[in-house]
């Protein structure tokens, strides 16, 4: 797998984190390679003048803040993930630290940008909530580039650029990847909350969603199926490992109110939904109990600390279809579990989850199934 991006001359070594035994996939992609290529061809840091800066949004494993390593930039994500490769890559590539800020998805932008590349999200909410935190700081000279693999790239995604920013067109495609130009036009544009709150029958809860949460728009059917089926006991120490809105561990804070609850996701505006609508649901001090942490799963977390742990276990990184984090989320499980502590997850059946906890644990249970999902438990023996 390659490694080395030779790009505009220069060669950074680029890997993805986290990182895994045999990896085929490399840490940039021709959206990556287009966006460079176009910054470096047109010399936009010509553009630059003293105190201004580049904005990167949604820069996925480092290729575009490695590459402007001598650019004032700051560099916006939704993920942990992200953030955490970034870094790494920085240091890989001895890239300066002085002139560079990493922000989570929730802060505000820097006022003297001039020039944004963006990277198209999965998710048009998202897009939608950073474009509108960019029409909050841009001027009619604010150069605004963005690129997407072209069956991303669609008139909804064109229509967010012309209602947020300005005229928008496209390039032709290169290597499946297509570049977006939206020249600013200052305009007012009605204010909109982009964070939706809906309800769960019969719970009476109503669930907060930033714009990059799982699942945003409705009750997940799997995170549903979990809640149904949290196992009986007294349990104290309870983890909702990958928690997005938080929706798991709140039935866990409700059926075992004496637990201290443990929200766990990579996306920052997962964790604060879940915070969200733990202190508006569930009673003051089950809120006041519940810590939520922004983390790649259990990475770090002491062994032996937790005696139950739930999971409905992502299966995508960034663009990719993956089972690689479940995985690792499975195998950290057991090392956090305290003896007889349990795991207990939800999957569709086709992910065949159940073979990986037998290998893992040595057992594995299940606790019910229905058409499409199963919910299995895996105990730590000692
Ligand atoms: C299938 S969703 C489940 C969300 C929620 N528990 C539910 O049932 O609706 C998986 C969640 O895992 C999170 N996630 C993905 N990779 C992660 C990682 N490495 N560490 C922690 N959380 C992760 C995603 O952001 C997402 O919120």
């Amino acid at each position: 797998m390659n490694e080395a991006l030779n790009i505009a001359d220069q060669t950074l070594v680029l890997h993805r984190h986290p990182r895994i035994k045999n990896e085929t996939l490399q840490a940039w992609d021709s959206a990556d390679e287009y966006l460079i290529n176009y910054f470096s061809e047109n010399e936009l840091q010509k553009q630059l003048n003293e105190n201004e800066q580049i904005l990167l949004v949604n820069d996925s494993f480092g290729a575009l803040t490695c590459y402007l390593q001598a650019f004032q930039r700051t560099v916006v994500s939704d993920s942990y993930l992200s953030i955490n490769s970034i870094k790494l890559n920085m240091q890989r590539n001895r890239c300066p630290e002085e002139n560079l800020l990493l922000q989570d998805s929730l802060q505000q932008f820097p006022e003297n940008v001039k020039i944004v590349l963006i990277k198209i999200p999965k998710t048009l909410s998202y897009l939608e909530e950073m474009l509108q935190k960019l029409h909050a700081v841009i001027t009619p000279e604010t150069i605004v580039v963005a690129a997407g693999k072209v069956n991303m790239i669609h008139n909804s995604t064109l229509d967010l650029f012309e209602k947020y920013i300005g005229t928008t067109k496209t390039s032709l495609a290169k290597k499946k990847s297509r570049l977006i130009f939206s020249l600013p036009i200052i305009k007012e544009v009605p204010e909109k909350e982009i964070a939706i709150t809906w309800e769960i029958e019969k719970l009476d809860w109503k669930i907060h969603n930033h714009a990059n949460v799982f699942s945003r728009n409705h009750l997940d059917i799997g995170g549903r199926f979990l809640m149904d089926n949290l196992p009986k006991g007294d349990f104290s120490k309870v983890v909702d490992l990958g928690c997005g809105n938080g929706i798991i561990g709140m039935a866990a804070s409700a059926a075992y109110p004496k637990a201290q609850i443990t929200f766990i996701d990579e996306s920052y505006m997962s964790i604060d939904s879940a915070r969200i609508n733990m202190q508006k649901n569930l009673p003051e001090e089950q809120a006041e109990n519940a810590r939520f942490v922004v983390n790649n799963g259990l990475v770090g977390f002491k062994p032996r600390s937790y005696d139950l742990i739930l999971c409905n276990p992502p299966f995508h990184q960034q663009q990719t279809i993956t089972d690689q984090i479940a995985w690792s989320m499975f195998n950290d499980a057991h090392f956090c579990l305290v003896d007889n502590g349990e795991l207990v997850i939800v999957g569709n059946h086709h992910l065949n989850y159940q073979d990986k906890l037998e290998r893992i644990f040595g057992n594995c249970e299940i606790v019910s199934q229905n058409k499409k999902f199963v919910i299995l438990r895996a105990v730590k023996m000692d």
